[in-house]
Formats: structure tokens, sequence, C-alpha cells
């Protein structure tokens, strides 16, 4: 059964817009946890413009599902990654000026570098997942980095303007899941999947989780957390 992980980066977005301590994206976590997520993902990333370190040493301590981390390569994220030591890190690429996540990693142009990063989060005992397009090499080059899991990024199949465009994005995204299972890689998805696009990409898609942030925080301000990760959950359970 595909599992449901709840990442919380927006919780923090709001808190940040006052500077204050409300809403908590620690306490967010908690509830999503109660509700049925199977983990909880955050974004540390190099500006810290919604995680901070504390919500992650914070979220270490209190979560008691499984903690992904998501970060570019950056030493001063690696760092504090290291010392909190997530139950899973996500390697994402990462700039300054996008609005989120634009792309999957380039792990097949920079293979090199990010194979001795994933070899220093291996020695420290954490496994690495890499977030790729659904792309063939990428698959491989993350298999030869020594990821243990790709995510897949699901952005263009959810951003598809057309049925036809749609249907060749799902082609896609299954092509890389059947390949990347093949090569002995878990496989996860993630990016723009909302409350009615989950279910046709997992008729399709064999992927052991997938990874929604914003469309449940966004639903949430109207239905309630607990609320919208359980509804979620439901679809995702299938
Ligand atoms: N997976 C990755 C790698 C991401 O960067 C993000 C966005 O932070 C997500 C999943 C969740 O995307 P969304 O907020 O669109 O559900």
């Amino acid at each position: 059964m595909t599992q449901l992980g709840v990442n919380i980066d927006h919780v923090a977005t709001v808190r940040n817009a006052r500077g204050g301590a409300e809403p908590c994206p620690v306490t967010a976590a908690l509830l999503a946890e109660l509700a049925g997520a199977d983990s909880i993902v955050c974004h540390l990333r190099e500006d810290r413009r919604h995680i901070r370190d504390r919500d992650v040493r914070l979220l270490r301590e209190l979560v008691k599902t499984s903690l992904q981390l998501e970060m570019a390569t950056h030493p001063d994220v690696i760092r504090v990654a290291l010392e909190v030591k997530p139950s899973e890190i996500m390697l994402v690429p990462e700039r300054r000026a996008e609005l989120t996540t634009e792309g999957g990693l380039d792990v097949a142009g920079q293979r090199e570098t990010l194979k001795a990063v994933i070899t220093r989060f291996a020695d420290a005992g954490i496994g690495v997942s890499v977030f790729i397009d659904a792309d063939r090499a990428q698959v491989d080059a993350a298999k030869a980095a020594g990821a243990g899991t790709v995510e897949l990024h699901t952005g263009p199949y959810c951003h598809a303007a057309t049925e036809t465009e749609r249907e060749r994005e799902l082609d896609r995204l299954e092509t890389a899941a059947h390949a990347a299972w093949e090569a002995g890689l878990c496989v996860h998805a993630g990016h723009g999947l909302n409350y009615g696009n989950i279910r046709p990409l997992l008729k399709r898609v064999p992927v052991e989780k997938v990874n929604i942030g914003h469309a449940i925080v966004s639903r949430a301000v109207f239905a309630g957390l607990e609320n919208a990760v359980r509804e979620m959950k439901r679809l995702v359970s299938g």
C-alpha cells in the first residue's frame, strides 16, 4: 500500500510571515501523524526561508513515524543534517529565486559529486533519496551514485495542460518507476500532487510513497489539518 509523506514547509511559511511562533510546523507534524501521515517531510533551504534549524531539531526529537529531510548539497545544510540525523535525506536542486523546487536533480551531470555526498550520509547510517525527472538516464545515474531511493518529479504530470500531455507524462512516470524498481531502487513521487490528480497517478505508477505539501496545507486552512491529512491518506491508500 502506498504511504503518505506530509510536507509541512508551508506551515512554516505562514509562521515566518509574521516573525512569531505560530502556526508551529512541529505541532503540524504531530497532528499530521495523528491523522495518519506515514512520514513527515521538511526542506531546510540554504536561505532558511521556511523551515529553520531549530524546527529540524525539534522534529527529530518529536516525530514518531519517520523524518525525511529535503535539502541541497550546501556544506552548511549537510553539517546540520549529519548532526540531526533524520531518518532519510532527500537531495534536491535549489535556486534562490525559485518559488519552489523547479526540476529534478541532474544526477547524471554531477554523479561523482553526489556520490561523495551520498557516501558521507551512508557512513553516518542515513539513507538517501534523490529527486529526479522521470528519465531513464537519471534513474541509472541515481543507482550508480549510491542512492537507495528515487523520488520521481510529478510536476510535469500535475501541470499538464491537455489530456494528451497528461497521458504522456503518466507514461514517462510509469516507465521510469519500472526501471527504478528493476534497478533495485525504492520509488517515491511528489510535487504538485493534490486531491484530484493523486488517484490517476497511483493507478498507473507503482510507488512506495508520495510526498505532498501544498495541497494538504491549503485544504487545512478551511477543513483543519487532521481532516486534510485523513482525506489524502484515504485517497493514497486506495
Ligand atoms: N517533493 C519534493 C522534492 C519537493 O521539493 C516538494 C515541494 O517542497 C514536494 C515533494 C511537495 O510538493 P507540493 O508542495 O507541491 O505537494
